[in-house]
């Protein structure tokens, strides 16, 4: 019976496991030494209670062994954990001399009475839980704790993440699924998942999260919402993660129902002071308030003439008898500017917007800054706002959610870029008060929509907690508990994760073009123009003789000037600017030759084959993994990688198609506007099916693709190579408003068949819904026909662009 029990959770282990348990899988390893058979806690707070039913769990997973929890210290080997006060009670021999900030950890092995213990010891409760998972992670990733005298204390105070998510359910910019916090208007019934999820963050040493979208809903502060916010407050509770609200900041007048909201009214003051009491009546362990004013249409303090300054302090006030603090959200910009206007330039919003109020915000006020000065772009500069705060308190806040990058279906660590960007501000000798990580976990099982992507929140955390860690050693850590230490494992995914970034940039926009997306959309697929033309000034000024943004003193907007002297020196000056941002700082013909020795618009090219080549070879990289993991999450990423190669073709090929027509300038290696092995759609033989221009034009091939208005429609070529095997790739489109069906067959016979039924964020033909179907190993002769027949469904016309049919060698251009 046992054996059968074993072999059965094996099975499971291999064939079956969602991702839900992320990083904390606990998954059986080899230990040097055999960990105690007991555990004792010295109390029995929540906080104590999970830190030790986490050790128990663990321990288990790890070793098929249930400590024993005892509620004395046993006279016997055995695991203790209390915060130092307790345990200068227990062994007051040991020379605790030191004293420990409350959330930093120390784990010690010592000796009293002749026994050996393993004590986890905190600053605080919460100080024992971080310590209590730093144990479990070293067991986990194979790390030796036999002989431990190791104390941590994390790097800031506050180390939050912010959900984006409304009462509805939905969650802006969420990837992961529904809210798992709110649903219909009411926070949801069932707040297990709130529960799991603080006990994911109090892993990484996270210890405050907000639960509502950043463009807040004012109801929360209303009393019917209160009590709910404080079942969700308690659901975090023993994981140390206190909660935060977003709220907005016309609320006193149009939740409180005052004639007014500006900042230095008294009325106002009185109101704020009034509501904060309140949430702290029912929450007293509330961590404070995020506000973004005057912001992407929400009100702030200009409604009055007012400034950040009066509108931060009037909020905080009411937060300080409380010791809340208020995060300000530094990204503040006018969405409505003049494109025409070359001195405008929404990179220098934030400095200009509060530099000239250093020093005037209150102790407890925190400006949130973005890492960059534009919006999570996937290449900026680090903002000059961090430099340029003398007397006012900063916290970083970075996306973990992959807004513009690719949206969880893309495989993108952030690590590296968040190393960039900290080691810049670590040279600046900033001392950040904190972070806020923008996560927008949901419902799905793996919490983000994508296995892989764990790993930024994981990267997160542990960043938040040591930002000097390097991308290396958080992505092993991250690999080895969350797929086990097989070294083919291990190696594979760490190279994939590490360099997904760089590939990414490569695809979308190289050169700190920012990320060529839909920015007035879905912020997805790819169209170049879309930032231009419009107020939202994400800009990068293409245009038939060149490209980039002025954003240089001497001829530009101005920007560069906000950084220090020297870095300021170094972005001005052509010479000197970095080819990776070269295009965020300057304008310059297509044929400006750059550090690297190629013409901007030869590295455009250049760097878009090489990305789409790139993510083309992650799925033979992760083929073989195969058997090495679970097959269920083997199969959900092989299937994310599959998906992904063929965005990262239309990525490449709508770029380099735009630039190509745009410059006029033909690509030196003969790819650009050369596609082998394709065929149009509507060159085909159509029935049924019509053409159509596809907006915007570069995201389809030639612009054009086909649509079916009836019932059932077909398209077919005749083949017309030499006899051999073959790769068939059928290009369509995926939109979310329907879910066609495909059918490929050759001479009648059906060789795959398949719905259209992702999740992919557009209603139409587009870089976004563009899609591609690989159907390998084919045997063709000359002569074949060759059909693909579209079952429209719903507002989905089953749309085509084109087949390619490739010998399998020369797939990757
Ligand atoms: C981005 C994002 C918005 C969000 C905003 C913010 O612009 O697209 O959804 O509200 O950032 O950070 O406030």
């Amino acid at each position: 019976m046992r054996t059968l029990l074993f072999l059965f959770s094996a099975a499971l282990w291999l064939h079956g496991e969602t991702g839900y348990d992320a990083w904390l899988r606990y998954a059986p390893v080899k230990l040097a030494r055999p960990l105690p058979a007991t555990i004792f806690a010295a109390d029995d707070s929540k906080s104590l209670t999970a830190a030790r039913d986490e050790v128990v769990r663990g321990v288990r997973g790890i070793t098929a062994l249930t400590l024993r929890i005892e509620s004395s210290l046993p006279k016997e080997e055995a695991i203790v954990l209390g915060t130092m006060e307790q345990i200068r009670g227990l062994f007051p021999q040991s020379g605790w001399n030191q004293s420990l900030d409350p959330d930093a950890f120390w784990l010690r092995t010592l000796t009293s009475g002749g026994v050996r213990y393993t004590v986890v010891t905190g600053g605080s409760d919460r100080g024992v839980l971080y310590g209590a998972f730093a144990l479990l992670r070293k067991i986990a990733t194979g790390e030796s704790v036999g002989a431990l005298d190791e104390k941590q204390a994390p790097y800031a105070p506050i180390r939050w993440v912010n959900q984006w998510d409304n009462l509805d359910g939905s969650i802006e910019r969420g990837y992961g699924g529904r809210s798992i916090f709110w649903e219909g208007g009411h926070a949801r019934q069932d707040l297990s998942r709130v529960s799991d999820y603080g006990r994911m963050l109090a892993s990484l040493g996270i210890n405050g999260a907000t639960i509502d979208n950043v463009n807040a809903d004012k109801r929360l502060l209303s009393d019917e919402y209160i009590p709910q916010v404080a079942r969700i407050a308690e659901a975090f509770r023993p994981w140390g993660v206190r909660i935060a609200l977003s709220v907005d900041f016309g609320s006193p007048q149009s939740l409180g129902g005052l004639d007014t909201f500006d900042p230095l009214d008294p009325k106002v003051a009185a109101w704020w002071k009034q509501r904060a009491d309140a949430v702290y009546a029912a929450i007293p362990d509330l961590a404070g308030f995020v506000l973004k004013a005057d912001s992407e249409g929400r009100v702030g303090p200009s409604a009055y003439k007012r400034t950040h300054a009066d509108a931060a302090n009037v909020v905080s006030r009411a937060l300080a008898p409380h010791h809340g603090v208020l995060l300000y959200r530094g990204f503040v910009y006018d969405h409505h500017m003049d494109w025409n206007n070359p001195k405008n330039d929404r990179a220098r919003a934030a400095y200009d917007n509060f530099k000239p109020l250093d020093g005037q915000f209150n102790d407890n006020v925190i400006i949130q800054i973005k890492n960059g000065p534009i919006d999570f772009q996937v290449r900026e500069p680090v903002s000059p706002l961090f430099d340029a705060l003398e007397k006012t308190n900063e916290a970083m806040e970075l996306q973990v959610t992959q807004e513009y990058m690719g949206q969880a279906r893309h495989l993108v660590f952030l690590a590296p870029q968040w190393r960039e960007v900290l080691d810049v501000v670590r040279r600046q000798n900033r001392k950040l008060r904190g972070f806020a990580g923008v996560v927008n976990v949901g419902l799905d099982d793996n919490w983000m929509g994508n296995n892989l992507s764990q790993a930024n929140l994981y990267a997160y955390g542990r960043f938040t907690w040591n930002p000097a860690l390097t991308s290396e050693a958080v992505v092993r850590e991250w690999t080895l508990q969350t797929f086990g230490s097989d070294p083919r494992v291990v190696e594979t995914i760490d190279a994939m994760q590490l360099g997904s970034w760089k590939t990414y940039e490569n695809y979308t926009g190289p050169l700190g073009l920012q990320t060529l997306t839909d920015i007035v959309g879905n912020h997805y697929g790819v169209a170049v123009e879309a930032s231009e033309n419009n107020g939202w000034g994400q800009w990068h000024r293409a245009d038939a003789r060149g490209v980039g943004m002025d954003r240089t003193v001497a001829t530009g907007a101005g920007y560069i000037g906000q950084y220090s002297t020297q870095v300021a020196r170094t972005y001005e000056n052509l010479q000197s600017c970095p080819d990776e941002l070269l295009l965020f700082m300057h304008h310059v013909p297509y044929t400006y030759v750059l550090h690297s020795g190629k013409t901007v618009i030869q590295t455009i090219y250049d760097s878009h084959y090489e990305g789409a080549r790139a993510a083309e070879a992650y799925v033979p990289q992760w083929q073989p993994l195969k058997g090495k993991i679970d097959d269920q999450r083997y199969a959900a990423v092989l299937a994310q990688l599959k998906y992904q190669a063929g965005q990262a073709q239309v990525w490449r090929d709508s770029v380099v198609s735009w630039f190509l027509k745009e410059s006029g300038i033909p690509d030196v290696k003969g790819r650009a506007g050369h596609y082998p092995g394709r065929i149009e759609a509507e060159s085909m033989t159509l029935d049924g099916y019509s053409p159509v221009d596809v907006k915007p034009w570069e995201t389809a091939s030639r612009g054009k693709a086909i649509a079916c208005g009836q019932a059932k429609c077909s398209a077919s070529t005749r083949f017309d190579g030499t006899a051999g095997w073959y790769d068939l790739r059928v290009q369509y489109f995926d939109q979310n408003n329907g879910i066609s069906h495909f059918r490929t067959s050759i001479n009648k016979q059906v060789v795959d068949e398949w719905d259209a039924a992702d999740r992919i964020p557009t209603r139409k033909m587009d870089g976004s819904s563009s899609t591609r179907r690989e159907i390998s190993g084919i045997a063709l002769r000359p002569g074949d026909q060759i059909m693909i027949e579209g079952t429209p469904n719903g507002g989905e016309p089953a749309g085509l662009d084109y087949i390619e049919i490739l010998s399998p060698p020369a797939k990757a251009p």
